[in-house]
Order: C-alpha cells, then sequence, then structure tokens
C-alpha cells in the first residue's frame, strides 16, 4: 500500500493506493485560511498535522490491515508557503500562503534585479517565498532573526512525519531561491535575499526517497514495517504525475482555489516576460510551464458566500451547456493577479450589471471572467511557443460541464474529463510513492486516465464570446487607472 497526502489550500486529502495505483479509500479534512487584512493570507500549521492526523486515524479505522502493509509516503502541497521555524523547529508565525500579495514592494524590488529572473527563471511574483522572507525581516525583524529554517508547507508535514529538513526541486523551484535548471539552491539569489543555505532544506527529487516514517507515528497506525517517505512536489507537478502530463504540449486545466493551465516541457526554456511560471518538474531531468490566476474557484466561493448559496447551487443555475456569453463582465482579481498582469494591488469589479440581473447573471459573470483569465494564459503560454495539443480537466470546478465548455470554446482545444474521479494531485503524490519504493519507471506508473468524456469547443459561439473577451481585455487598464 502507498499513501498520497495532497496539501491543499482548503484542506488535506489522504489517498490509500495499491502497488498498481488503484484508489482503495479517501479521507479530505478541512481547514481554514484566514485573511487578516486584504491581500493577506495566512494558515495555522498545526492546523496541517490536525488534519493529517484525522485523516490516518480514518484510515485506520476503515482500512487497517491495508494500512498495515504501508509500504511508502509521498506528497502534493500547496506552493509557495512559508513556514518560518526556530532552531528548536518551533514555528515563529503563521504560514504566508501562496495567494498573500502583502510582499508586493519586496518581490518588485527582487524582480528589478536581473539575477533573479535568469538564475530561477521567473519572475519574483509577490507570491513566492523569497519576498515573502523579505517583507518579514522589513516588518518583523526580531522575528526574522530567530529564522532557522525556511520550509515549504507539505515539507513542515514531512518534518513531522520523519523529523527531517527536506524539500523537493518541484515545490522549490516556486521560491526564488533556486537555480531551476541546474536543480539546485543559488547561493547568489539565497545572498540577494539575506539568506543562508543553512536555513534552507536538503534538496531531493520528486521521485527520490527522503526519510522514514517515525517509530512512533507508524506505531499509532498500525504500521509494521519500516515507511519511506519520498520527495514529492509541489501541487502543480504532482496533478501532472496524476493524470500522467509529461511529453511537451500534455496540459492540463485546473480549476481549484487558484486556476491554473500547464503544460509539460522538453526542457529547460524560461520565459519570465510572459509571467509564465517554468519549473521543475517531479521526474528527475523534467520542467514543465504554467500560467497561473489566483482567483479561479475561489470566485465563485466567494460569490457563494456573499449570495448565501452553496457554489453548486450557483452553477446550477447555469445550466449543462453554454448559449453565448452574458452581458455582466467580472474581473477575477480578488487576491490580485499572477499570468498574465503580475499586479498585486488590481482587485476584481463586476462591470455592465442591469436592473434586472440576479443570482444567476453574476454567476455567469464569475464563471466567464474566470475563462478569460485562462484564456489569457493560454495567450501567454502560447507566447512562450508551447502549443497545447491535449487538454486534460481537473480540479473540483470541472464538475461543471458549462465551465469547461466555455474553457474548450475560448481556448478552441477540446478537453478531456478523466474517468475515474478527480484524484489529480494525491494520485500523482502516491505515484510518486511507489516510483521511490521501487524504482520503477515513471513512464509506466504515471500514465494518463481513461478519459470519461471529451468535451469539445462550440464553434458556432465562438465569435460571440471573442467579442466579450475582447470587453475583458479592455476592462484591465480601465480599472487599473480608477483603483
Ligand atoms: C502555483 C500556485 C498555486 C498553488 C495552489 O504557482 O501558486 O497553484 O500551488 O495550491
Amino acid at each position: 500500500m502507498y499513501l498520497g497526502l495532497d496539501l491543499g489550500t482548503s484542506g488535506l486529502r489522504a489517498i490509500l493506493v495499491d502497488a498498481d495505483g488503484n484508489v482503495l479509500v479517501a479521507s479530505d479534512q478541512a481547514y481554514p485560511v484566514s485573511h487578516p487584512h486584504s491581500g493577506w493570507s495566512e494558515q495555522d500549521p498545526a492546523d496541517w498535522v490536525a488534519a493529517t492526523e484525522r485523516a490516518l486515524d480514518a484510515l485506520k479505522a476503515s482500512h487497517p490491515s491495508e494500512l498495515a502493509t504501508l509500504k511508502a509516503i509521498s506528497f502534493s502541497g500547496q506552493m509557495h508557503g512559508a513556514t518560518l521555524l526556530d532552531r528548536a523547529d518551533k514555528v515563529l508565525r503563521p504560514a504566508i500562503l501562496w495567494n498573500d500579495t502583502r510582499s508586493a514592494e519586496e518581490a518588485a524590488a527582487m524582480d528589478a534585479d536581473p539575477a533573479f529572473r535568469k538564475i530561477s527563471g521567473n519572475i519574483v511574483f509577490p507570491g513566492f517565498t523569497a519576498p515573502k522572507l523579505a517583507w518579514v525581516k522589513a516588518h518583523e525583524r526580531a522575528l526574522f532573526d530567530q529564522v532557522a529554517m525556511v520550509l515549504l508547507p507539505k515539507d513542515y508535514l514531512r518534518l513531522w512525519l520523519t523529523g527531517d529538513h527536506v524539500s523537493d526541486m518541484s515545490d522549490s523551484a516556486g521560491t526564488s531561491w533556486m537555480d531551476v535548471g541546474a536543480r539546485a539552491w543559488s547561493d547568489e539569489l539565497l545572498e540577494k535575499s539575506g539568506m543562508r543555505a543553512d536555513q534552507m532544506p536538503r534538496l531531493v527529487e520528486g521521485t527520490e526517497v527522503s526519510g522514514t516514517l517515525r517509530a512512533e507515528l507508524a506505531n499509532r497506525w498500525g504500521i509494521k514495517g519500516t515507511v519511506k517517505v519520498v520527495g514529492g512536489g509541489g501541487d502543480n507537478s504532482a496533478s501532472a504525475c496524476g493524470v500522467g502530463c509529461f511529453d511537451e504540449g500534455d496540459g492540463f486545466v485546473s480549476l481549484g482555489t487558484s486556476g491554473v493551465l500547464l503544460s509539460a516541457k522538453a526542457g529547460f526554456s524560461p520565459s519570465p516576460e510572459t509571467a509564465v511560471h517554468t519549473f521543475c518538474h517531479s521526474v528527475p531531468d523534467t520542467w514543465y510551464q504554467m500560467g497561473v490566476i489566483l482567483s479561479a474557484t475561489d470566485s465563485l466561493n466567494w460569490l457563494a458566500a456573499q449570495t448565501g448559496k452553496k457554489p453548486a447551487e450557483l452553477s446550477a443555475l447555469l445550466g449543462d451547456s453554454i448559449e453565448g456569453p452574458g452581458q455582466v463582465r467580472f474581473l477575477p482579481y480578488l487576491s490580485g493577479e499572477r499570468t498574465p498582469h503580475n499586479d498585486a494591488a488590481i482587485r476584481g469589479a463586476f462591470a455592465g450589471i442591469g436592473i434586472g440581473d440576479g443570482h444567476r447573471e453574476l454567476t455567469q459573470a464569475v464563471v466567464e471572467g474566470v475563462a478569460f483569465a485562462l484564456k489569457d494564459n493560454h495567450e501567454a503560454l502560447k507566447a512562450t511557443g508551447t502549443e497545447l495539443k491535449s487538454l486534460l480537466g481537473i480540479g473540483g470546478g470541472s464538475n461543471s460541464d458549462y465551465w469547461v465548455e466555455l474553457i474548450a470554446t475560448l481556448l478552441d482545444v477540446p478537453i478531456d474529463l478523466p474517468e475515474a474521479g478527480d484524484f489529480g494531485a494525491a494520485l500523482g503524490a502516491a505515484r510518486l510513492a511507489i516510483v521511490g519504493d521501487t524504482g520503477a519507471d515513471p513512464g509506466e506508473i504515471m500514465t494518463r486516465p481513461a478519459v470519461a468524456r471529451t468535451i469539445e469547443p462550440r464553434q458556432g459561439l465562438a465569435g460571440a464570446y471573442e467579442d466579450a473577451y475582447a470587453q475583458f481585455r479592455a476592462l484591465y487598464p480601465a480599472i487599473k487607472e480608477v483603483l
């Protein structure tokens, strides 16, 4: 048996899989995100540990004999978050998450130094880890001086499971401290950030064994032998492992809290000027590129919270099939935006609301606004020379046929929906555990899922959506001017 742990933004998912990668059981455990100020986004690392304890206790209760034969564990993690530890591994402050943009000023200062884009291959976005530490240094100096170790969220979970300070290449690629082409920490970028190499965890490949499960935890969950803990990955590369995206042009669109349009790449070919991200993949010697929007299902969740409805109730108002764009436009920049604008200060907007418009029209505007933002990401990826040959739809939002058909139409690419439930990132984590344990060829284990349905672009409506997209494009500079 193998365990995949997906440490997401809204909760943790644990799945137990057999050696062929078949999912036996999943346990989902939620935790909150706090937004103490506009643009801030924090979580208590103790909540991640508590969620893992609850999930493993649940797996032990339902599948004790299977859990007892666990061989290896691996991870998928929300990326970029800063978990700050003192010398005794005590957490110094709430973790600052990937969609926190408080460090916009620090990020811009780092990004103005050409070394960062040259070595890390990416814009220094405010959500990345290095500018967060610069913010802590500027605003919480006494605390900064106590920082002995900086861990990404899933690596804090690994520390609790194993006692080791280790990270993997794909997640660390999003810190702005890594030489992403060389797959190593960059002394130059660390020095320019006022950080030291001894504050960084040891790096392993996503498929490499990083340590073993502490005996105390193995006993608690009734596990007999030694359990290997394998590198794992940031959630996007782990998802790519979950759906077998490794060849140039193989991609997915993920509608989660964030929205991601990802394509595997044949080699390391960064293109920071497009605001596309270029990171190490979780398999050695491979890389991928993606555009990232900060609020995908988060935008619909926000509207649901404001209207007192559930997100699924709002999506149901739209039906299953698109009928052309509505009159209301929505900019999904509730937490600022990464690709293509790199703008932490921008905020969301509705435009064109009429007196008769209600929940349905606002929902349609939100769903369309997110889809238009993903089209912006498609344009950015195309500008790097990437051509998406095929796309899988993953993440909670891909349960909406309406949303998927809209994105397929806007991108003019058919979208495949996987058959066996959406275990993307957690399955990728479990597959990394299998490869780490057995040494199997990743290509043999990390296959593409069986496709349940393919949603095709709707040709007849493309023109109307192009016009609405042009309005969407014009709104960003207009709103920027007044906000
Ligand atoms: C990627 C990113 C998000 C988070 C969400 O750069 O910030 O996709 O990983 O979990």
